[in-house]
Formats: structure tokens, C-alpha cells, sequence
């Protein structure tokens, strides 16, 4: 199976911390994003919140297209949303080119996800801390990434839950290097280290970044960490 240009150069970068855009300052959204340009992001992660699946609401296509307007980087589009069948298409036409669906949503993935694949979308589950893996082993073959969550969806700035640890470490026995393992919720460079040991290859990473001053310094530091860290072979 090829894979996008944008996966490519991912699989080639891991690992990867990428800043999530809720906990930057929306009054600077186009300042913001050319801070952590400049700081070295490589992919920016944007999370969709409909009040219904989260108890929470963030902002929808609109703020992703012009997202998109402002940057050369991928973005990676989390949908924490009831439904997301009704709007991946939207979300792709937007500037998504990684998508990324909760198993909790969708009765029957396999349909959602094999539309997901032929709109050269890179396809992602994403499941709870509560849900078990199990949930999602009869899907991961078109899966491009999987996201563990390491709180439970709908804030920024939770505390890590260490349950994603062993569901990254499981992943790494089934599934192949082809798949990127993804950790969102909590990480910090406290964190990041046990998330590397336990096989993630991209890093989510909102409150902890959009706190400091100096973002540059944050994600090498970040990097740093997780590449020293990492448990995968290089
Ligand atoms: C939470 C979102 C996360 C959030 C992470 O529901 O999916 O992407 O922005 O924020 P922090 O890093 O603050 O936990
Ligand atoms: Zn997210």
C-alpha cells in the first residue's frame, strides 16, 4: 500500500511533538502558529469538540480553513465529535490530511475508515482510557496511526492517565512499524519519557507548550527526550 507524501515525510521525522493549537491564544491564532513554525513544529494538531461526544466545544471548519491559509505544516485533525461519517469529507476539503475518529462513535468502522482511505486522508482510531483495545484490533489494518488517549477527551491541562502506557506498549505488538503510534492528554516533559519507553512516535502536546515563553526551547527539549527515550529501533 503507498502511503501520502505527508505520512513519508512523518514516518521519516519521528519522533514528533506537535503542538494542539486549543491551549494557544486564539486572539493570536496567526502569530501563534508562526511561533511554533519558527520553533520547529512539524505538524500542528487541531481537536474538534461538538458538546455532545465531549462535554466541551472548540471550533470547527471554518477555523481549520483558515489554518490551513496560514501554514505550509500538515495538520492533523482530531474529531471529537458524535456522527464523524457526516463530516470527514468537510474536514479533509478543509486542509485535514491526518484524520483521526473515536471507536466510541462508530458501531462498525471498518466503512468509515476505508471512506477515510480513498479520500488519501492518513487514518486514524483513536480510543479512551476506558475503552479496551480490543475495541479496536478488528480496524487497525487501515489504520495509518493510532491514537491512544491518555485523559479523557474534551480539556486541555488534565493529568496524564498511565493506562495509555500499556496500551502503547500492547500496539507495538499488534501492529506494524507502518502504523504511528500517537499519545494526546497530559504530556509534559515529565511525562514524554514513560510515553516514549512505551513505544509512542507522536506526541501531543497543548497546556505544557502554550505555558512557556520560549517554544523553541520547549519542543527541542521535548524531542530531545523522546528520541532518547524511544524504545523504537532507529
Ligand atoms: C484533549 C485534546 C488534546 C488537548 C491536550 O481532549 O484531545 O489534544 O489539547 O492538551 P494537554 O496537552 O493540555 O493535555
Ligand atoms: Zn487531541
Amino acid at each position: 500500500m503507498s502511503i501520502s507524501p505527508v505520512l513519508a515525510e512523518l514516518h521519516a521525522s519521528v519522533p514528533v511533538v506537535e503542538p494542539s493549537l486549543l491551549a494557544c491564544d486564539f486572539a493570536q491564532l496567526g502569530q501563534e502558529i508562526r511561533r511554533v513554525e519558527q520553533a520547529g513544529a512539524r505538524m500542528l494538531h487541531l481537536d474538534i469538540m461538538d458538546g455532545h461526544f465531549v462535554p466541551n466545544l472548540s471550533f470547527g471548519v471554518p477555523v481549520v480553513e483558515a489554518v490551513h491559509r496560514s501554514t505550509h505544516l500538515p495538520l492533523d485533525v482530531h474529531l471529537m465529535i458524535s456522527e464523524p461519517a457526516r463530516y470527514v469529507d468537510t474536514f479533509r476539503e478543509a486542509g485535514a490530511d491526518l484524520l483521526t475518529v473515536h471507536i466510541e462513535t462508530l458501531p462498525d468502522p471498518r466503512p468509515l475508515l476505508h471512506q477515510m482511505r480513498r479520500m488519501g486522508v492518513g487514518v486514524g482510531i483513536s480510543l479512551n482510557p476506558p475503552t479496551p483495545l480490543s475495541q479496536i484490533e478488528g480496524c487497525l489494518d487501515l489504520c495509518d496511526h493510532v491514537l491512544v488517549m491518555s485523559v479523557m477527551p474534551g480539556f486541555g491541562g488534565q493529568e496524564f492517565e498511565p493506562v495509555a502506557l500499556d496500551k502503547l506498549r500492547r500496539l507495538q505488538t499488534m501492529v506494524g512499524p507502518e502504523v504511528l503510534l500517537q499519545v494526546d492528554g497530559g504530556v509534559n516533559l515529565e511525562t514524554v519519557r514513560q510515553c516514549a519507553l512505551a513505544g509512542a512516535d507522536l506526541f501531543v502536546v497543548g497546556s505544557a507548550l502554550f505555558s512557556q515563553e520560549n517554544y523553541g526551547q520547549f519542543l527541542e527539549e521535548m524531542t530531545g527526550l523522546a528520541r532518547k527515550n524511544t524504545c523504537k529501533i532507529a
